[in-house]
C-alpha cells in the first residue's frame, strides 16, 4: 500500500518535471531571450506564435506592429513595463536591419 503510494507521488513528480521542462524549451518556438515569457503570453490569444516568429522586423516596425495589434486587431493595450519588454525582446530576438 504503501509502496504504491510512493511510486505513484513519484510518477506524479516525474510528469511534473517533464511538463515544465517541455515549456521551458519550446516557447511556441519563441527564440531564447529576456521578456520571451511575455511575448509567449500575450501574443498567442488570437493567431499562433509563429505569426510573430515568422518576422524579422526593425526595432520601429515591430513597436508599430505592437500598436496595429492594439488599434486594429482589438489586442488588450500592453502594460507599459511589460510593452517595453516585449519590444526590446522582439527587436533583439527577432530584429532586422532598418
Ligand atoms: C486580440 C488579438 C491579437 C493579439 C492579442 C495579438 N495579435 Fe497579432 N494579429 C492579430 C490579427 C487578427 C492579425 C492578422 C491581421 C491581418 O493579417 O490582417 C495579427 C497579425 C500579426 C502579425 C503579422 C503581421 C504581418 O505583417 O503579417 C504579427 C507579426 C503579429 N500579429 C504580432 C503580434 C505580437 C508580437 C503580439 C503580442 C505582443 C500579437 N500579435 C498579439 C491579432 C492579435
Amino acid at each position: 500500500m504503501t509502496a504504491d503510494r510512493v511510486r505513484a507521488a513519484l510518477a506524479g513528480a516525474a510528469l511534473a518535471l517533464a511538463g515544465a521542462a517541455a515549456a521551458e524549451d519550446d516557447y511556441g518556438g519563441l527564440p531564447e531571450g529576456e521578456g520571451r515569457e511575455w511575448v509567449y503570453f500575450s501574443c498567442q490569444h488570437c493567431h499562433s506564435l509563429r505569426t510573430v516568429t515568422n518576422q524579422r522586423f526593425s526595432r520601429r516596425v515591430w513597436d508599430e506592429v505592437l500598436d496595429w495589434m492594439v488599434e486594429e486587431q482589438g489586442m488588450v493595450p500592453l502594460d507599459p513595463e511589460i510593452r517595453a519588454e516585449i519590444l526590446d525582446y522582439l527587436a533583439e530576438a527577432l530584429g532586422a536591419e532598418g
